[in-house]
């Protein structure tokens, strides 16, 4: 059962996109459980989800986390929600040991029942995107294809290696996802040929294209797989759900 960490500290780059999608992919053949780890609560709100209980009871010790999971409309899909109060959390929260464990030492109880655990961290380097890489076993890092693109991965990878040596020594770099890749522009295979370069095979096959039918999917509170099916941002997540589980089955 482990635990998937899509994480990138620089915002906007397809990481709840991939969270959601991911976790309905794999829904479709496995029990899985996505937790909203956003003050935004994104991936809460594009399933169609109103939570009445979230992932800051279960950091706060309110709620054991087996009691505040949602259930999702999706089969095999279970959900501990964001709200906006876990921007609290984000603050009263520190970098001690202690509290970048929490969501770890809560997933402990429910993770038996999963058998994939997908995190959705926020945008920013602080304490929720902390306690992220403190409870995962693997990360996604998904990457928007844009100019700038590399230079945010270089400092993730310095935070992960950081992580690794202090928290976590079995965090592992699953793969890196070009996200919102418009194949038709120079600038984009640009960007895909230079990552690639850089990161060879870290780097997952897919790609994720620029799609309108992905940026709409959530507004239906709806994962790609049932607001517009056989669409390529569909066909793209699915082939990642499968990357990933050939993946982990390697790691
Ligand atoms: N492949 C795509 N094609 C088109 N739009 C996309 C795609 N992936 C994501 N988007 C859109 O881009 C925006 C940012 O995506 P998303 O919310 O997944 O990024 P994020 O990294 O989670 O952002 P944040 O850092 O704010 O949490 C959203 O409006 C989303 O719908
Ligand atoms: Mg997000």
């Amino acid at each position: 059962m482990p635990v998937i960490g899509v994480i990138n500290q620089k915002g906007g780059v397809g990481k709840t996109t991939t969270a959601v999608n991911l976790s309905a992919a794999l829904a479709q053949r496995r029990n899985v459980l996505l937790v909203d780890l956003d003050p935004q609560a994104n991936a809460t709100s594009g399933l169609g989800l109103l939570p009445s209980s979230s992932v800051y009871d279960v950091l706060s010790g309110r709620i054991a986390a087996r009691n505040a999971l949602i259930k999702a409309r999706q089969q095999n899909l279970a959900v501990l929600a964001a709200s906006a109060d876990l921007a609290g959390a984000a603050i009263e929260l520190d970098a001690s040991a202690e509290d970048v464990r929490l969501l770890a030492k809560a997933l402990v109880g429910v993770r038996p029942r999963f058998e994939f655990i997908v995190l959705d961290a926020p945008p920013s380097f602080g304490a929720l995107t902390l306690n992220a890489l403190a409870a995962s076993d693997h990360l996604i890092l998904p990457v928007q294809c844009e100019y700038y693109a590399l230079e945010g991965i270089a400092g993730m990878m310095d935070t992960i290696e950081r992580v690794r040596g202090a928290l976590n020594p079995g965090l592992s770099v699953l793969g890196l996802l070009l996200t919102m890749a418009d194949q038709r522009t120079n600038l984009s295979r640009q960007v895909e040929e230079n990552v690639r370069k850089h990161f060879g095979e870290m780097v997952f096959e897919v790609v994720v294209p620029r799609s309108v039918r992905l940026a709409e999917a959530p507004s239906h509170g709806l994962p790609i797989f049932e607001y517009a099916p056989g669409s390529a941002g569909a066909v793209a997540y699915q082939a990642l759900a499968e990357e990933v589980l050939r993946r982990v089955s390697q790691a």
